[in-house]
């Protein structure tokens, strides 16, 4: 079991939400804290938390992870500031649920510039110092149930999430050697800021419909945290955080005829739900 006190842990989305609880928290175990966000004053808001705590925030800035030269600049001063990182957690994300018709070129970009070139851009500018360090380390990236179940109207949210599964499971295996331990978390329903931001391509009433039946499932940020700080305790590879989802996800590997059943299903339910806004 990882010992977390005085770990150099860097976490991006920060401000609010899954990020925020999971530095809060971390701040708590002792952590040295380098968080991020492109929302500045939910960033700063959560050192003021972490702050009355007790906790130590080594350095906070916000900036935009899909800004490749921000990171390289953040990074610089961490790397030659305090050393390689210990931790690295991949948690700043934005959703968006769209029939692909109903989507422009810059919904595809926005989506993917954050989701997964915010992840690349953290990876490139951290694991090769942890690696040149050779002190080990962990790697968490928060994927989603879109990041192994084909989720009706999540098609680029998907294609990022897929592909941190995919990259995770490589850097599980190539970094072994350099004891670094890689983790992706999969959550499902959780009560953040996100329910609020997510961009959903349909009409009013039906998106706040579909909220209120998100919010229904949804576990707290401090849980979600909790299993976050649980899986690099005790070195998990693969967590998904609730039932469903983790019976979804069984039923995909093993039953296959049962899960394309459901997925018949949810996709017919969600079209009905989730009527297309055609004026748009
Ligand atoms: N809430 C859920 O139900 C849920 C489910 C599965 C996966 N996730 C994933 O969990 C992660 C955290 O989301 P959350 O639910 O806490 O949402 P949230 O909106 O509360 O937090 C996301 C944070 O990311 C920040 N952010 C967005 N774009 C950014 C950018 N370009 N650069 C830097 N920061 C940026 C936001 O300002 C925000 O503070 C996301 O990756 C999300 O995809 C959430």
């Amino acid at each position: 079991m990882q010992n977390l006190k005085d770990r150099k842990v860097f976490i991006t989305g920060a401000a609010s939400g899954i990020g925020r609880a999971t530095a809060i928290a971390m701040g708590k175990s002792g952590c040295c804290l380098f968080l991020t966000d492109i929302d500045g004053e939910g960033l700063r808001n959560t050192v003021d938390a972490i702050s009355r705590d007790g906790g130590k925030v080594y350095l906070a800035q916000a900036f935009d992870v899909g800004d490749y030269q921000a990171m390289v600049e953040f990074a610089q001063r961490i790397n030659e500031g305090y050393g390689a990182l210990d931790i690295l957690i991949n948690v700043a994300g934005v959703a968006l649920f769209s029939q692909i018709e109903d989507m422009k070129h810059n919904n595809w970009e926005k989506v993917i510039r954050t989701n997964l070139w915010g992840v690349i851009h953290a990876l490139e500018c951290f694991v090769p110092e942890m690696i040149r360090a050779g002190k080990g380390g962990h790697i968490v990236s928060i994927s989603s149930t879109a990041g192994i179940i084909g989720l009706p109207w999540h098609v680029v949210y998907a294609a990022t999430k897929h592909a941190l599964v995919g990259m995770s499971e490589v850097l599980r295996y190539d970094l072994k050697k350099h004891k670094i331990d890689v983790s992706v978390v999969c959550p499902g329903a959780v009560n953040t800021g996100l329910v609020k931001t997510v961009e959903i391509h349909a009409n009013k009433e039906a998106t706040d419909k579909a909220r209120r039946l998100f919010l229904k499932r949804a576990i707290t940020p401090e849980r979600a945290a909790e299993l976050i700080i649980g899986t690099i305790r005790n070195r998990k590879f693969f967590v998904i955080t609730s039932f469903d989802i983790k019976f979804l996800f069984f039923c995909k590997k093993y039953c296959f005829f049962v899960y394309h059943l459901i997925m018949l299903l949810l996709t017919r339910t969600m079209d009905k739900t989730l009527k297309r806004d055609i004026a748009r």
